[in-house]
């Protein structure tokens, strides 16, 4: 979704801005812009990527100290250089960038119109802008007041920034449900210069001293001085942190693309989020989130877990794996549709809420909600200081390190790692679990990294694969009990990568109509490895070949069975079966991976995709 990035200091800001912009470029986006502020206030914006903008002002006196960009990815009104952020308001004096979606926009541009305004986008933005332009002048009041008295009209979303060509020493931002980061930093004289951010990564390389800004805050940055309020114009404690970020992880590091790195990082990720942990020595894990609310988890009455995409399929396998070893009732839910609905907690329920950026919109509402209504919130998160990691009771971050490739990777295998354990410590404690499965399990756990890393081990011959697939029409994805939620993973990484259509289905319901689609040209991916629903998929398996669909399956060491029935297969390393799924989606990645690349997709950035959906 958009990215929004500026700068206050003493250096030359458009560079830094413009570096900022492509560090954002993951986010998704379809049109960039840059606004200056250098005794005037002079916006340059274009449609298509922040390339195509850097073209349009090669060769422009970009001086200023003072500058913002942003990346839009559009919501009101089509892709196109007018309707690019930044805006100007109509006295030409204001210059506005805003990621988020303002809800009751129509109406307040019809008290606009009314008033004579004419707008030159079909933005939101340009509504909200001239709103504040509008209140300034009639209230007489300086901006800051007027964005107060427009926000507290405005029903949405937003994270904004503005900017005034009659204070150019002055940045105004303010937040509510879309994130926004400040960075402290001091230029070569020791000089204090300030930047803002929709996360940390176009701030990293300059300092280390974050402030994450709230909902309803207000940020005035004036003479390098910080000032952050609320809406009722008190002035609020800034909480300045260190961020725990290190630069080689936002760049590419050798390989081709994020995607690709970011698969081969999950041995290390998978390493990284059991540290500290797990000891399968010792037969013990550490948790402080589990351990400090035990009693609230161990004694749920229901657990319901609310997420979006593929943090909803490691929901889905959360379930199995909490009912099977806790023996507690469990819900899953996207949180776009429980949202909306009349859901009903009860006192006693524990909401778990899963997701990599810690941003998603609907995830972000859904867990408000239920928060409301008195559930305890518990969160599985990525992105350390998000939002949702900051309205959780409680959590666990998955440690998975940012994730730039739009398509999910190493965050889910991340999120199966922490949900198996939260769900081992809980069943431990409850003594729902046998001493003999905690300790194969643990052990089992101990090893998943290294038995990733063997998995990547499949990558050249899944580039073979890929080649031989790679101009089917359709795909069908199956799976079983703990891999139908990983058929479904599969099924999105090759819709979201290579733009193929392809469907994710219990094995079993595909005779209650999928079927039909079978011919000699469909691929049907079974993951069929070893466990208790092994013998039934193997008759799936059967039944696909005897209407000649091609099969390519995913299964474990030493498997002939489905080695002679299959087209082609895809060997993984053996494990427990709840395990399976962590080390069975990695070839499924790779496909999927390899099939975009075969086909020329852009992989980091597929078309019309946003990696943080900070917009309902
Ligand atoms: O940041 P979140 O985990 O909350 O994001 C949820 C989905 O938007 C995300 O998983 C999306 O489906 C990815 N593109 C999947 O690859």
């Amino acid at each position: 979704m958009c990215g929004i990035v500026a700068y206050i200091g003493s250096r030359e800001a458009s560079p830094i801005v413009l570096k900022g912009l492509k560090r954002l470029e993951y986010r998704g986006y379809d049109s960039a812009g840059i606004a200056l502020l250098n005794q005037h206030l002079t916006i340059y914006k274009k449609k298509g990527k922040v390339a195509d903008l850097e073209e349009t002002l090669a060769g422009r006196n970009l001086h200023a100290q003072v500058a913002m960009g942003h990346t839009r990815w559009a919501t009101h009104g089509e892709p196109s250089d007018r309707n690019a952020h930044p805006h100007r308001s109509a006295d030409g004096k204001l210059a506005m960038i805003h990621n988020g979606i303002i809800e009751n926009y129509t109406q307040l541009k019809s008290e606009l119109v009314h008033k004579g305004y004419t707008f030159t986008s079909d933005t939101d933005t340009e509504v909200l802008l001239n709103f504040i332009e509008d209140i300034r002048q009639n209230n007489g009041c300086g901006l800051e007041e007027a964005l107060r008295i427009a926000l507290k009209r405005v029903t949405g979303a937003y994270v904004l920034i503005l900017m005034d060509e009659d204070q150019p020493d002055m940045l105004i931002a303010a937040r509510k449900g879309s994130p926004l980061v400040i960075g402290i930093g001091k230029d070569e004289h020791g000089k204090t210069e300030h930047f803002l951010a929709s996360d940390a990564s176009p701030i990293v390389e300059y300092t280390r001293e974050v402030i994450y800004v709230n909902d309803h805050e207000l940020v005035i940055i004036k003479a390098g001085e910080l000032v952050l309020k609320n809406l009722g114009n008190e002035t609020l404690t800034p909480f300045v942190q260190r961020l725990d970020l290190e630069l080689a992880a936002i760049e590419k590091g050798g390989y081709e693309h994020f995607m690709l790195k970011e698969i081969f990082e999950q041995p290390d990720t998978l390493f990284d989020c059991l540290r500290g942990r797990l000891d399968s020595q010792k037969g013990t894990l550490t948790m402080a989130g589990v351990e400090n609310h035990i009693g609230q988890l161990k004694n749920a009455s229901r657990i319901v877990i609310v997420a979006c995409g593929t943090s909803w399929h490691a929901g889905l396998i959360a379930e199995y794996i909490i009912e099977e070893l806790c023996r507690i009732p469990v819900e899953v839910e996207y949180a776009s549709e429980f949202r909306y609905r009349n859901p009903v907690i009860n006192k006693g329920d524990v909401i778990i809420a899963i997701s990599q950026s810690g941003e998603t919109a609907d995830t972000i509402v859904a867990i408000g909600k239920a928060k409301e209504q008195g559930a305890f919130i518990f969160g599985v998160i990525n992105a350390v200081g998000s939002s949702i990691s900051r309205i959780s009771h409680a959590g666990a971050y998955t440690h998975a390190g940012p994730e730039i490739g739009v398509a999910s990777t190493k965050a889910f295998t991340a999120q199966l790692a922490i949900l198996t354990v939260i769900a081992l410590k809980i069943a431990h404690e409850k003594g729902s679990i046998s001493n003999t499965r905690y300790r194969g399990l643990l052990d089992e756990l101990h090893k998943i990294p290294q038995k990733a890393r063997e998995t990547l081990l499949l990558n050249d011959s899944i580039r073979d694969l890929a080649i031989k697939y790679k101009d089917a029409k359709d795909a069908l994805y199956l799976g079983r009990g703990y891999n139908f939620p990983v058929a479904l993973e599969g099924a999105l990484k090759l819709k979201e990568i290579s733009y193929i259509h392809a469907e994710g289905y219990p094995a079993a319901e595909m005779k209650h109509g999928p079927i039909a689609l079978v011919d000699d040209t469909l691929p049907v991916i079974f993951v069929a490895t070893k466990d208790s629903c092994y013998h039934k998929i193997v008759s799936n398996i059967q039944e696909i070949k005897a209407r000649k669909g091609l099969v390519i399956a995913v299964i474990s060491e030493g498997d002939q069975t489905i080695a002679n029935m299959s087209d082609d297969c895809i060997v993984v390393p053996e494990t427990d079966e709840l395990l399976a799924p962590i080390l069975n989606t990695i070839p499924l990645q790779l496909l999927a991976y390899h099939i975009g690349i075969a086909k020329g997709c852009d992989v980091d950035k597929p078309r019309n995709l946003a990696k943080s959906v900070t917009v309902e």
